[in-house]
């Protein structure tokens, strides 16, 4: 069944485990989760952001999500909006059949300007008053996401604020984190520890300078109740930058959230683990692949299943590590 998040972050926290959010755009990524989830016995957490709802429309995206549903009765599914921009963007995934939305407003609703605290509470109090009405779940955002290493600037292809940010912005504070909770009734709490979105999150294996693990620990003193989120938290593996690159991509070296670093969040409160980019870089990584040796091919489902596969060999690699394996 379609469930709402705090449903599975509550189970989660009770367990010691996170769950993996992962992010959709077509029907082959909504089978990849599924099956991987299937085969580990997983709860699930689907999201869809603000560009994969205009992607795939609405309409297609319910109807996917509840066939998922129907297929797989013995498996908890939660459908999340990633980043909503606004209470209007949250309402209507509400209406769409979304069991959680997110309201990230640590940024202005152009999903890039950094936001004052007084404006980000008053968004996300309108959206947790609205959908705890409706038994939608929320989270909010505190910080803004972007990289330590380069002053907030994403160094390629991810999105988030743009431009200089100071080292405050980039960092949630802990004090404020509490009183933010406080503020606006929020399920979940996205928090700033040096994580930014896409595959170009670090130059080399990151440290504690540049991923502050240490903060969600203090985050989480302040807030021992409350689900935290970490985003941007994609791992950028070695082999599929090499699969990418060997079968005629171009991806420069880069560095993503190691899982051992997510695995001491999961045991200091992170509740939900937003990876998009792994299985973006699976899939390409299949495509290019199977189309170099064969390029005599064109039947979309030969290159579409080995892609499929590739997308869950990472759904369920990540479902063990984070421990969600079992829990369904
Ligand atoms: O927010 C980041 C996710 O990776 C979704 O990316 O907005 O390009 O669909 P997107
Ligand atoms: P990655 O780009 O690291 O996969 O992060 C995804 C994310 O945070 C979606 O909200
Ligand atoms: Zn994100």
């Amino acid at each position: 069944p379609l469930v709402p998040l705090r449903l599975l972050l509550d189970h989660a926290a009770e367990n010691n485990y996170g769950l993996a959010a992962l992010n959709v755009n077509n029907m082959e990524q909504i089978q990849a989760i599924m099956e991987a989830a299937d085969e580990t016995n997983s709860p699930v957490i689907i999201q869809a952001s603000r560009g994969a709802r205009k992607y795939s429309q609405d309409a297609y995206l319910r109807h996917l999500m509840l066939a998922a549903a129907e297929l797989y009765p013995h498996i908890p599914v939660c459908m999340h909006q990633d980043h909503g921009n606004s209470p209007e963007t949250c309402q209507s995934a509400i209406d769409n059949g979304f069991t959680s939305v997110m309201m990230d407003g640590s940024l202005k609703e152009d999903g890039c300007t950094p936001a004052d605290y007084d404006y980000n509470v008053q968004v996300t109090k309108t959206v947790t008053e609205a959908a705890h009405k409706q038994g939608v779940s929320v989270e909010g955002e505190l910080g803004c996401l972007g990289s330590l290493e380069s002053g907030g600037g994403e160094q390629e292809d991810g999105h988030g604020a743009t431009g200089e940010l100071s080292h405050d912005q980039l960092l949630t504070d802990p004090d404020e984190a509490a009183q933010f909770v406080a503020d606006t009734g929020v399920d979940a709490l996205a928090v700033a520890i040096g994580t930014s979105h896409g595959a170009y999150k670090f130059t080399k294996k990151p440290t504690g300078d540049v991923l502050d693990m240490g903060r969600i620990e203090a985050i989480h003193n302040k807030l021992p109740n409350c689900h935290l989120v970490m985003h941007g938290s994609s791992s950028v593996p070695q082999e599929l930058q090499d699969i990418i690159n060997e079968f005629g991509g171009e991806m420069k070296q880069t560095y993503g959230v190691p899982v051992e670093e997510i695995q001491k969040g999961i045991k200091h409160g992170v509740r939900k683990i937003n990876v998009d980019t792994d299985n973006r870089m699976a899939m390409t990584g299949a495509v290019r692949k199977l189309l170099m040796q064969h390029p005599e091919k064109f039947d979309v489902r030969d290159w579409m299943k080995p892609a499929r596969e590739a997308m869950k060999q990472v759904c369920k690699a990540r479902m063990e590590s984070f421990g969600q394996a079992g829990n369904a």
